[in-house]
């Protein structure tokens, strides 16, 4: 590679180009996926969609990942106002998403989810479905419309499950026809493919369920089918964590010796990078492995993919730190992309980013970053102020 596109040359060394399989990307940048629920109720994509993720594109972020987007018709909805991949207006809505990000010089990626029994709101079904008959820890997130404990799933036959994997792959075929360079299949956060590679979610005794050769089965089933139907050279992410959205600590079981039998066996079902996440945690804190080498770092190195790390990457130095030390390729952002779509420009420009603030979580799209959150709490502020 010339010098000059070498990391170390860089401002910031994410701001180098990158071959993601075969894709140019301008820079080490993701758009981590993120849920905003602001699709119509049966799912499709809105304009305020375009505009918002196009915005992250414009700001100089190489690749835009969407948030979770569901795949079946059955149980993969998680929230309700949550996007799908499932029918042919979704695609016609994806496909203005994809076009107005590829017009603003980015690549964009479709996050496949299927929520399993972290399911809250669903268009299709009032009841749940995943690995075992288990109630999921925590709460049910507020912010998406949840209120309370979450019901006991139904467990998944055999049927079910050859379902769900059809979802994955029909949602993959429809990814491509909407325009997306690439679907990331997600693992992780305790969804259904993460319920199933969890020890305490997943008590089956047939073959999806016993040692982590058996509970990570359906993820590398579904990656390998969705590589069977997208083509050798479409780009296929799996996207793993061991923190939960209900369940910040915890780390899988077997250590270093679980995480190169899962990195392996997803390497080996056709995926093209890993998307190692921290959810609710700083990269450090789950990066850290028995053997004092990084999660992140182990994942390249037994799989020999392209490796996106998250968690806190806005804060500079630290994901400088991961790329300059190889811990990772890559680095995708959520929090910090919200308060700052700009952040690409920011970091070539030397410009401070702006802090962000929990109250940015409001998940709708309409209100795109901190500033425009700001102005409009300061209108409901000052019309209830006026009204008082
Ligand atoms: C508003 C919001 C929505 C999220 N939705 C998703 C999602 O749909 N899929 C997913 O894999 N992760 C989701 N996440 C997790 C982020 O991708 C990311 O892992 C987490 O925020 C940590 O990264 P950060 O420190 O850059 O914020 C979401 C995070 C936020 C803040």
């Amino acid at each position: 590679m010339n010098r000059s596109h070498t990391p170390d040359s860089y401002a910031h060394p994410a701001l180098a180009p990158f071959h993601l399989g075969g894709l140019q990307l301008a820079n080490r940048l993701a758009v981590a996926p993120m849920t905003r629920v602001s699709a119509t109720p049966n799912g499709i994509p809105t304009p305020e969609m375009a505009d918002y993720y196009a915005g992250f594109a414009h700001g100089g972020f190489g690749l835009v990942i969407t948030e979770g987007t569901y795949t079946d018709t059955v149980f993969s909805q998680g929230y309700l106002n949550q996007p799908g991949l499932v029918s042919e207006a979704h695609v016609e809505g994806w496909r203005a998403v994809t076009g107005a990000v590829h017009a603003a010089g980015a690549r964009m990626v479709a996050q496949l989810m299927h929520a399993g029994a972290l399911t809250q709101g669903s268009h299709y079904r009032s009841n749940t479905a995943g690995p075992s008959a288990i109630r999921p820890r925590g709460v049910q997130m507020p912010e998406y419309g949840g209120r309370g404990p979450w019901p006991v799933p139904k467990e998944m036959t055999q049927e079910d499950i050859a379902e769900a994997v059809a979802g994955f792959v029909a949602a993959a075929k429809n990814a491509q026809a909407a325009g997306f360079d690439g679907v990331e299949i997600h693992g992780a956060n305790g969804y259904l493919l993460d319920q199933f590679l969890t020890d305490y979610t997943n008590r089956r005794t047939d073959g999806y369920g016993g040692s982590v050769a058996g509970r990570v089965r359906l993820t590398a089933e579904v990656t390998t089918a969705v590589r069977a139907a997208v083509g050798p050279d479409f780009c296929v992410g799996v996207r793993l964590s061991q923190t939960k959205v209900n369940d910040f600590e915890y780390r899988w079981p077997g250590g270093a010796e679980e995480a190169k039998l899962i990195f392996a066996r997803l390497a080996e079902a056709g995926a093209t990078y890993l998307h190692v996440a921290s959810e609710g945690r700083d990269w450090v804190e789950t990066a850290r492995l028995d053997g004092g080498q990084t999660i992140t770092a182990l994942a390249r190195e037994v799989s020999g993919l392209p490796v996106i790390a998250n968690g806190n990457m806005h804060h500079t130095g630290q994901g400088a730190r991961v790329i300059a030390e190889g811990h990772a390729d890559l680095l995708s952002i959520a929090r910090g992309a919200l308060a700052n779509p700009d952040l690409p420009k920011r970091l070539a420009a030397g410009t401070d980013l702006e802090a962000f603030d929990h109250a940015m979580l409001h998940p709708m799209v309409h209100l795109r970053n901190a500033r425009q959150w700001a102005e409009s709490r300061r209108t409901a502020e000052s019309t209830v102020a006026a009204s008082a």
